[in-house]
């Protein structure tokens, strides 16, 4: 039998639980759920946000003290789900995609697609379906990043296509579209065309986080997924080197005008730690991403060391997360993981209204110039 007044007072106690993401108690975010009294014993789920949820276990044990200490409570089971939310968008394509995270640098070889892979199965580890989708077209290296070989996607019904799998995650690549080892040589409409086979002809299923690998600066390619594919956020790769921020600056500002929210700042190759010194050798400079995310006013969301570990990774098709995913290189990707999957969840708390849908496109796609 549930005695009302226990219950009343477990609610209580659990009103005073606060999602320091979000700012609120978990029972007036409707987190709270299933609340079973068996006598002394209490059970009950928090359905969180996300399964990346960086804080999961501070509340757990939180809403586990808390709940103890009331008197008549002999036992407590707290079950910690997660419900990814949607952001919410009108454009009809990836429709079954809850959120899109775009992966921006303004420069080639900060290491996007290395913190792409890595953030991508680093959120599909937590429980949540992730998709990766490989934009940079002309330098697609997430296949040879995940050890997948080159083959033709699986074609389904209406000319849709399969994504490939690996380590949990959906892929598609320019480079399956291609023959092995051949470049991929497009003018501006055809690069279009595929742009739009990826945004409407691949069969993803239903998708917590589609993780997109964007080309490098702020070309044809990024302002057709930037207006067409309704992004739900975007983080932006830099190093801390002069030359990086100067074209992360620009990539920030390309979000800003197409008007897709920034998730933040990833400084990747922050500092080096040579074996036995410990000491953070900061190779190129300290500080520049925490200056780039302090001018725009928008989170760091991370601090990449450089590691062998992580280079390795991409080169031998098993990224560092599967490899040794309790090493310093792969905690730091999940640490990132968790912030971006718990800005996406402010962003969402945030907006009533509707997060990168029918803007006004800054840019028209109409008659799109070559390639540069
Ligand atoms: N934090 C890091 N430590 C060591 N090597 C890294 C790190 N990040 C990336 N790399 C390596 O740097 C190279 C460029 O990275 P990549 O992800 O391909 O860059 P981008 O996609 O920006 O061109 C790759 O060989 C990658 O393995
Ligand atoms: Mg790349």
């Amino acid at each position: 039998m549930s005695d009302p007044k226990l219950q009343e007072k477990i609610i209580d106690a659990l009103k005073t639980v606060q999602d320091p993401d979000l700012h609120k108690d978990i029972v007036s975010l409707g987190f709270v759920k299933n609340l079973s009294i068996d006598g002394g014993s209490v059970k009950f789920d928090v359905e969180l946000t996300t399964p990346a949820c960086p804080v999961k276990e501070q509340l757990r044990t939180e809403c586990e003290t808390k709940v103890q200490a009331i008197d008549g409570v002999e036992k407590v089971d707290v079950n910690m789900t997660a419900v990814v939310r949607s952001t919410e968008h009108s454009q009809p394509v990836l429709t079954g995609v809850k959120n899109i995270i775009a992966v921006a640098s303004g420069k080639g070889g900060v290491g996007k697609s290395t913190v792409s892979t890595n953030l991508a199965i680093a959120l599909s580890l937590t429980g949540a379906r992730v998709g990766l989708m490989d934009a940079d077209i002309y330098g697609p290296s997430i296949p040879q990043m995940l050890g997948i070989p080159i083959s033709s996607p699986k074609v389904g019904s209406e000319n849709k296509f399969f994504p490939h799998e690996k380590f949990g995650l959906k892929v598609v690549s320019a480079a399956f579209l291609t023959k092995q080892g051949q470049p991929l040589m497009l003018r501006g409409p055809m690069l279009g065309g595929i742009i739009q086979q990826f945004l409407q002809n691949v069969e993803w299923g239903e998708l917590d986080y589609l993780v997109i690998d964007l080309p490098p600066g702020t070309g044809d390619v990024q302002l057709t997924l930037t207006q067409k594919a309704p992004i739900s956020g975007a983080v932006v790769v830099t190093t801390p080197q002069e030359v990086s921020l100067i074209d992360a600056d620009k990539g920030v500002k390309m979000f800003q005008q197409v008007k897709v929210p920034l998730l933040g700042i990833v400084e990747n190759m922050s500092y080096f730690v040579c074996d036995g010194c410990n000491k953070k050798h900061h190779i190129f400079r300290q500080g520049g991403g925490k200056k780039l995310a302090d001018t725009f006013n928008i989170p760091l969301l991370g601090e990449i060391p450089i590691i062998e570990s992580i280079a390795e990774g991409g080169d031998s098709g098993i990224p560092v997360i599967m490899a040794d995913p309790g090493s310093p290189a792969s905690l730091a990707y999940k640490d990132l993981a968790g912030k971006v999957a718990a800005q996406l969840s402010i962003n969402q708390a945030n907006s009533g209204e509707k997060v990168s849908s029918s803007f006004e496109l800054a840019w028209s796609t109409e008659g799109e110039t070559d390639a540069k």
